[in-house]
């Protein structure tokens, strides 16, 4: 099912009394969630991501706005009547009831012609406890589980009443690392197979980038970019978006832009042209992996000073210093092990710039000033 989101703002008000201000959860938010696809909602926490999904739900009602399932209008529509299963944070079964029992709770207060017989909610609670892989454990309680399977439970129930969406806020944050990455793929399939709409809650980047066919990058209840995760992470809108997404995270450098090329510092880095062939001083986001060893020939680079080479098997990072380098930070550059190795015992590393992987933001409003790679000057002979 298609949900829509149109201008959807929502104001709570201050938890503190005396502050007649309102908390501006979710801000003039419009996305539109694809039939059949999984989404991500991804922002640091506190940034309108739970509230963003209780609109979706109807726990919460918006200030402002339009909520859309399949071009119905449903704002004003009740939870029970949007056909939703949720999945929170803490799985939330009820510890002496088995593992049946809890998946088939929503089943039991169905009412009127949607009434079935017992049979037929065991029937339904097998068949979504196959489809979630716990089968084999329907007779068990809960505490007789690991988190993971416990969290299964959890899913399986929200799917039993076969709902039109899929709602899951933070629902691996319990988990730890393995079980995590285990999990998430296991949603990933479970999705797939199901082909249920999919709205996923995470503050985790690299969960949100490896299951979602799209992201929705939001900060204090702004959509700051909307897109599939490659191409968000490719092309980031502004600095926040570029920032927030890839590990180890992007260098900030502060650098300018003149007679054709980009300057971090002293050191000339990279031949540009704006599209308004303008001069103008900007921050330069270097992706890790945009950082490549420079040749003794190669005339653009940028001068680090090696502070430490990190061994993380087939790659490594290479921490460096750089007196542009913003907020004190270190530069990190990701290199494959054996080049690693040819870097020098001087303590001075010299790299050159992948352009595509080089992104130029506004200093004021930090959004993304695009450039084209100008023509390498070519010394005359
Ligand atoms: N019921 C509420 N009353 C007052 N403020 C709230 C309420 N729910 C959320 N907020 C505020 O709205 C903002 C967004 O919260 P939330 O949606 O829970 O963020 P996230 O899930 O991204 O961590 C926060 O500043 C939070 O304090
Ligand atoms: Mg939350």
């Amino acid at each position: 099912m298609k949900i829509e989101l149109k201008h959807v703002t929502k104001k709570f008000p201050n938890i503190d009394r005396k502050i007649h201000e309102f908390v501006v959860a979710v801000s003039d938010m419009t996305v539109e969630i694809p039939d059949g696809s999984l989404v991500s909602i991804l922002g640091p926490s506190g940034c309108g991501k739970s509230t963003a999904l209780n609109l979706i739900s109807g726990l919460e009602a918006p200030t402002e706005g339009w909520i859309f399932f399949d071009g119905e209008d449903v704002t004003d529509l009740s939870p029970e009547k949007r056909g939703i299963g949720m999945v929170f944070q803490s799985y939330a079964l009820y510890p002496h009831l088995t593992v049946m029992k809890n998946i088939m709770f929503p089943l039991e207060n169905l009412k009127g012609d949607k009434k079935l017989t017992k049979a037929e909610m065991k029937k339904k609670v097998e068949e979504v406890a196959r489809i979630v892989q716990i089968d084999e454990l329907l007779y068990r309680k809960p505490k007789q589980m690991s988190g993971g399977q416990q969290q299964r439970v959890a899913i399986a129930r929200a799917l039993v009443k076969k709902p039109r969406v899929l709602l899951l806020d933070e629902p691996l944050s319990n988990l730890d690392a393995r079980l995590r990455i285990q999990t998430r793929e296991e949603i990933r399939r479970i999705q797939k197979e199901t082909g249920i709409t999919t709205v996923f809650v995470t503050h985790d980047q690299e969960e949100a980038m490896s299951i979602s066919d799209i992201i929705i990058v939001m900060k204090q209840g702004v959509v700051y970019q909307t897109g599939k995760p490659q191409d968000v992470y490719d092309s980031p809108a502004n600095l926040f978006v570029a920032k927030f997404l890839g590990t180890p995270p992007i260098n900030v450098l502060g650098g300018e832009v003149k007679d054709g090329s980009l300057y971090v510092g002293h050191d000339k880095v990279l031949p540009v042209r704006l599209k308004d062939n303008a001069e103008r001083r900007v921050f330069v986001g270097i992706r890790p992996e945009g950082l490549i060893l420079a040749g003794d020939d190669d005339q653009y680079v940028l001068h680090g000073k090696v502070k430490s080479i990190q061994v993380m098997g087939r790659d490594n990072t290479i921490v460096a210093n750089h007196h542009a380098m913003s907020e004190g930070a270190d530069l990190r550059a990701i290199v494959s092990a054996s080049d690693a190795r040819s870097v020098g015992d001087s303590g001075n590393v010299n790299f050159k710039l992948d352009p595509a992987k080089v992104f130029l933001f506004d200093r004021e409003d930090e959004t993304r000033v695009e450039f084209e790679p100008a023509e390498e000057e070519h010394v005359e002979e």
